[in-house]
């Protein structure tokens, strides 16, 4: 009877239960390398990133996907991207793909929590029908762009629109580099947010992805970078950080701040060929050396324990999102591929997680097909890592930069093993001196190969053409 009560009472008066719940900001910065950010990077200059990292906890051993799409697959549904189709490449703006819709996605978890939900930035998880959308997947509001990549101030994706300020064309940007728009969206939100309910707010910045574009005054932070790709992309990571702080700044100026959580992440590794950097670790974007699949990441707010520090623990981007929904005061699914870290995290416990696939993409060479997986400090590649591989520095000359290639042919299925532990920028090759652990990995790997979905990755579909939708990629064709 009093159990009824109170369920009564929680349908009626959501808010009155929730009021103590922590704010989330979780922030995706796209394309950010492992080395490109001041708290590790002196040439680097975020001094608002810095801070909250180096005042919260900066992880170590946080993984992601090699691509856009499956990372943001794995941020919002806690599912691996093979386990959803989306494993191989990512997104194309033709193709009749979203991730499946019996996903429950994050913010429609929080949603139940009593959370009011907005979305500003990149989505890149399909927008061929409405239901695939943001603001139908949990999301009260939604600025931003469907595809991977646009024109930072025009928005357009060849000579098509994609910028949306929820379901309608925004096409009133044109000429405004998109990382202060979405910071002022941000800020406005915040301003008008009602506080007797709990905020979450996803913030996937489109910076610092190819094209490689800022506005003069950010590129002209760096005149000590002879490089010009490097100059102009770190000031990209600048006006970054800059939007950082002022989302910060607004959250302070409302009071909200102290019952904060910021979660940042990169999406994947840094693309070297598109002037990021991951040194000391091996390759980058497109590929799963630890270059391309760890991801620069901490946390910093309410309800940690434990801070001024960094945290060893393996985590993947699988686990964001029941982190999450622990840290909001929900309970995590248990038919999801990812775990809650949060009181790992918060008490500095070690990490419950022991072992994880890098990805599994059965294309074959040199289609971009991948194989890996994690168990306990060893790591296990087969066939081919994707490129470039090698290890870089900032380019910081004029005829940088020349990548080592390995070349892999079709059907050559080099298997190759390290011990991440202690050797974490790959430079030492144990698997021919080590059969057993190649074995006993491989047999795992193979363990979770039979849960493969098959990718969806279809043919492009003309029925996707802006022409037909006002010049705008739009919903609607499939
Ligand atoms: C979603 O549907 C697919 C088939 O379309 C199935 O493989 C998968 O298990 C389903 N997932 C959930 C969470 O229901
Ligand atoms: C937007 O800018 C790009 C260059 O980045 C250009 O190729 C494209 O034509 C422009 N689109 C419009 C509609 O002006
Ligand atoms: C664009 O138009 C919308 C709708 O009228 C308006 O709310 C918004 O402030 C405008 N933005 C700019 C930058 O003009
Ligand atoms: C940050 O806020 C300042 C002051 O409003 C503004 O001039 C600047 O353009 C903003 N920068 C970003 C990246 O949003
Ligand atoms: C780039 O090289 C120039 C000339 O060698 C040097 O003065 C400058 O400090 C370097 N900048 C970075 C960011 O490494
Ligand atoms: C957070 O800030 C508010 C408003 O400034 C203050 O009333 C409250 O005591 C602070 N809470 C904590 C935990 O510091």
């Amino acid at each position: 009877m009093k159990a009824g009560l109170f369920f009564v009472v929680f349908l009626l008066f959501p808010s009155w239960s929730s009021a103590q719940r922590p704010n989330i900001v979780f922030i995706v910065a796209d394309d950010l390398g492992w080395n490109d950010v001041g708290f590790r990077n002196p040439d680097m200059k975020t001094p608002n990133i810095d801070k909250l990292a180096t005042e919260g906890i900066i992880f170590e051993n946080a993984y992601v996907q090699p691509l856009c799409s499956p990372s943001r697959t794995a941020f919002m549904s806690g599912m691996y991207p093979f386990h959803a189709g989306t494993q191989h490449r990512t997104v194309f703006p033709d193709q009749a793909v979203c991730v499946p819709l019996n996903y429950t996605f994050l913010p429609q978890q929080l949603k139940a929590l009593g959370y009011a939900t907005h979305m500003i930035g990149k989505w890149h998880l399909g927008f061929c029908k409405w239901e695939c959308t943001p603001t139908y997947r949990g999301f009260d509001s939604y600025f931003g762009f469907y595809n991977a990549h646009e024109d930072y101030f025009n928005h357009t994706v060849g000579p098509y629109l994609d910028y949306r300020d929820n379901t309608l064309p925004a096409r009133n940007y044109s000429g405004q580099y998109s990382a202060i728009t979405f910071a002022q969206r941000a800020v406005d939100i915040i301003n008008r947010h009602d506080v007797s309910q709990p905020l979450f707010m996803y913030l996937p910045y489109q910076n610092v992805h190819a094209p490689i574009q800022v506005p003069k005054t950010y590129e002209d932070m760096y005149l000590n970078v002879i490089n010009e790709g490097r100059r102009i992309f770190s000031g990209m990571v600048s006006a970054l950080d800059e939007a950082v702080g002022n989302v910060t700044k607004a959250l302070k100026d409302r009071g909200l701040f102290n019952n904060t959580l910021i979660l940042f992440t990169a999406d994947n590794g840094g693309p070297i060929e598109w002037y990021a950097n991951n040194w000391p670790l091996r390759g980058g974007k497109h590929t799963i050396w630890e270059g391309g699949t760890r991801g620069t990441s901490f946390i910093y707010g309410a309800g940690l324990k434990k801070t001024k520090t960094t945290y060893d623990g393996m985590i993947h981007a699988v686990d964001w999102k029941p982190t999450i929904v622990s840290a909001a005061g929900g309970t995590p699914e248990t038919t999801i591929d990812g775990m809650s870290h949060w009181d790992s995290i918060r008490y500095g416990l070690p990490s419950s997680r022991t072992e994880f696939i890098y990805n599994i993409d059965d294309f074959e060479f040199p289609d971009e097909g991948h194989a890996g997986i994690r168990v306990g400090d060893y790591k296990l590649i087969l066939g081919y890592p994707g490129g470039p591989d090698g290890w870089h520095r900032p380019m910081n000359r004029t005829e940088d930069d020349k990548y080592e290639q390995r070349v892999y042919l079709k059907g050559d299925l080099p298997v190759q093993l390290f011990n991440i532990r202690e050797d974490p920028t790959e430079h030492n090759d144990l698997a021919q001196q080590m059969p057993d652990m190649v074995a006993k990995l491989r047999a795992r790997f193979e363990d979770y190969k039979k849960t493969m979905v098959p990718a969806n990755f279809p043919d492009p579909d003309p029925a996707s053409d802006p022409r037909k939708f006002g010049d705008v990629w739009s919903p609607g064709w499939c």
